[in-house]
């Protein structure tokens, strides 16, 4: 047997483990409440395969591969080994005015996975950072063609792309926002598509709602294109609770985007590196775009990396004025930084060597048939699935909204399985190598502990 082989990555047994800390005063914790946190932690001090481990040594099922990311499997040999070579090589480069060979070696791997056209690649080192770039990128191409009055952006109801304000600016997700004020000048944002009264229980995409794409003429009605600069979607929108593209939506929105000269930036932070059965949802919905952000499982989570990938015309466009003048000022201390480079690297030998970019496709029947088994189970108000990606909706507890997805987060936790809420619905992204057991095992507990709440 293969010694990467994922039933051997499962097997494998808990060794001791990191001791608990002493004091969580210090550590404000991100995205977490704090407080419920620090009364009853949730440590994990070990993973291999599809699996955590607490400090006690109590296995935990990963269903959520990390937080979108670990989409090879915890501790993968090709990347640890390639990481820690890297580290004793050279730490750090710096990539402004200078560069290292692994920077350019990644950057030509992976535009050999991209949809054909994006074959431009500009490294950040997170989602957010790479949706900050995307953004600006937009912006100022068409400055660059002397169109600089598009500036606006458009975003979506719902949509998530980092916590920038640029990001926050073009997200939906009214709670990321209404703290932090007036956010950026001038963007819109398209309705969201999520509509349970004609989609519940879709298997896959769902049947209605292309027409939702037409929102954006309104919004050129409104704005006029001339001053639309790109429109920004996740093509599955996944922390806002998993929400699928209705049937032809994306198309749809791209020949709008066409037709008025707006550029289209599809987020695949989340559907990038294999989650949907092929390499980017790109290529699963065959529709591409101007511009594509990444990041998470660019590195299968290993070392923090985001990327922006470019069409050639976009990249060319800032190409103009003195040659040893720089063209896109912007750019961060850790952009293309060794050690994502190396893990990259291992990272893609690693998807190539187990054919994880497709294998969602093949697991997906699966995955769909056992989540569509939670129809029926008390609370359950809707099914989403598509590729490796499973969403749960549940019918929120009165005046206490994502409460009971909170206690199921919980009790699942309790029961030895990792999930993901967001609101009242539970999302399910496990690693790319999960088998059927595991699927059984994360659908089991959650039909369990559904039960059990009252
Ligand atoms: C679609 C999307 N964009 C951007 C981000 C932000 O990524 P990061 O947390 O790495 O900044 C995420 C994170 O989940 C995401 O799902």
């Amino acid at each position: 047997m293969h010694k990467d082989d994922p039933a051997t990555l499962a097997a494998t047994p808990a060794a001791p483990t990191a001791a608990a800390p002493q004091s969580m005063d210090a550590f404000w914790m991100p995205f977490t409440a704090n407080r419920q946190f620090k009364a009853a932690p949730r440590l994990l001090a070990k993973a291999k395969g599809m699996h955590y481990w607490t400090p006690e040594g109590r296995q935990i099922l990963d269903g959520i591969a990390g937080l979108w990311c670990v989409n090879a499997g915890h501790a993968r040999p090709k990347i640890v080994e390639a990481i820690a070579a890297q580290a004793a090589e050279m730490d750090f480069a710096p990539p402004f005015n200078m560069a290292h060979p692994k920077a350019f070696e990644l950057a030509e791997r992976l535009v050999q996975l991209t949809p054909a056209g994006l074959n431009k690649v500009f490294f950040a080192n997170s989602g957010s950072e790479a949706v900050e770039t995307a953004l600006k990128m937009a912006i100022g191409y068409h400055r660059a063609r002397g169109d600089g009055a598009r500036t606006r952006l458009i975003g979506r109801e719902r949509g998530y792309h980092g916590v920038n304000f640029g990001g926050i600016t073009v997200g939906g997700i009214v709670g990321n926002r209404k703290s932090f004020g007036p956010l950026l000048p001038g963007a819109d944002h398209l309705r969201h598509t999520h509509d349970l009264s004609k989609n519940a229980y879709a298997r896959g995409v769902p049947e209605h709602g292309a027409e939702l794409a037409d929102d954006l003429e309104r919004l050129v009605a409104l704005h006029d294109a001339s001053t639309i600069a790109a429109v920004i979607v996740e093509p599955v929108a996944g922390s806002t609770g998993v929400l699928l593209p209705p049937k032809g939506y994306l198309k749809r929105l791209r020949e709008i985007c066409d037709k008025h000269g707006i550029l289209l930036i599809f987020d695949e932070v989340i559907t990038g590196f294999g989650r949907l059965g092929s390499p980017f949802a790109a290529h699963h919905f065959d529709v591409t775009p101007d511009l594509m952000t990444v990041a998470k499982g660019i590195t299968n989570g290993c070392v923090p990396m985001g990327a922006v990938f470019a069409k050639q015309a976009i990249h060319d466009a800032f190409m103009t004025g003195p040659e040893h003048l720089i063209e896109f000022p912007h750019g961060y201390t850790y952009s293309s930084h060794p050690l994502a480079c190396a893990a990259a690297l291992g990272t893609l030998d690693t998807y190539a060597e187990d054919g994880l970019l497709t294998r969602a496709a093949t697991m997906a029947p699966v995955f769909e048939n056992a989540l569509h088994s939670l129809r029926g189970v008390p609370h359950v108000i809707d099914v989403r699935n598509i590729g490796l990606v499973g969403g749960i909706e549940l019918q929120p507890i009165a005046g206490q909204p994502g409460k009971r997805a909170f206690d199921a987060f919980l009790e699942c936790w309790e029961r030895g399985v990792l999930i993901r809420t967001t609101g009242d619905t539970i999302a399910l992204s496990p690693p790319l190598i999960v088998e059927n057991s595991h699927i059984d095992q994360m659908v089991s507990t959650i039909a369990d502990v559904l039960k059990q709440q009252g």
